[in-house]
């Protein structure tokens, strides 16, 4: 099984979002051998649970983040079991826009992380090297420093997304996503690795031929729900020719 998840950031409305998956789901007959993934921004959730499970759409939901917290006294913040009431089997943690933006620490994602495993939602954690330890050729290493924390014996998905390559259409060398990938598979065998930064429809093709490459994380091209299906096309096309 391959996933492609959507992340729509804080992208679509209700009335958008649903547009979205009709329009998604008429040009998606059956896809088969690919879970497909929305992360909607966190008041999308509820409606568009509601119209995946009136419809019957082989579609699941991922909030794009959430507390690390319980409950309690923390205003504005969003919890684990919240998350899975609106309709959410994943939750997407650490992107690099909450890290840098956010200033989400290392600490921080991590008690996310126990939170959405406690509450039984599966974490998509995001990792990725900046510019600089790019250039200066140090990714695993820093790769390294960004996972320590989190367990190696528990299956979860992560997301490779250098920050440099997101939103700038710029791309790693399949050399180097192999290597991350062969580094990842080795450290957490149980686990599953999606990439991410700058995919499309035409950059896809190259990538989905990573043997040890199980999905996809998409910014910019999954706001279209035909752009998004091309995707999917691809991915299923790759799988297929296998
Ligand atoms: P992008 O974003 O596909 O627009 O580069 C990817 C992401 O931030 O998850």
């Amino acid at each position: 099984m391959k996933y492609l998840i959507a992340n729509w950031k804080m992208n679509h409305t209700i009335r958008i979002g649903e547009e979205f998956l009709r329009e998604f789901s008429l040009l998606d007959v059956n896809h088969r051998s690919t879970q497909v993934i929305i992360a909607p921004s966190f008041t999308s959730l509820n409606r568009l649970s509601s119209l995946i499970q009136r419809e019957n759409m082989p579609i699941y939901l991922a909030a794009q983040n959430m507390s690390q917290f319980e409950s309690g006294a923390y205003t504005g913040e969003i919890s684990a079991e919240m998350i899975k009431e609106s309709g959410c089997r994943y939750v997407i943690l650490g992107h690099s826009e909450r890290r840098y933006q956010f200033h989400e620490s290392e600490e921080v994602i991590f008690q996310k992380y126990k939170s959405a495993m406690d509450n039984s939602l599966i974490p998509i954690l995001c990792f990725g090297e900046t510019l600089p330890v790019y250039q200066a050729k140090e990714t695993i290493s820093f790769i390294k420093n960004q996972l320590t924390l989190f367990q190696k014996d528990k299956p979860f998905l992560f997301a490779y997304e250098p920050v440099w390559a997101i939103g700038t259409g710029l791309i790693p060398r399949i050399d180097e996503i192999v290597m991350v990938a062969d580094f990842i598979k080795h450290t957490f065998p149980d686990s599953l690795l999606l990439y991410g930064g700058s995919v499309n429809p035409e950059t896809i093709v190259p990538i989905s031929a990573i043997p040890n490459l199980d999905g996809f994380l998409v910014g910019g091209a999954s706001l279209k729900a035909s752009t998004f299906f091309s995707l999917l096309l691809a991915m299923e096309n790759s799988h297929e020719s296998r």
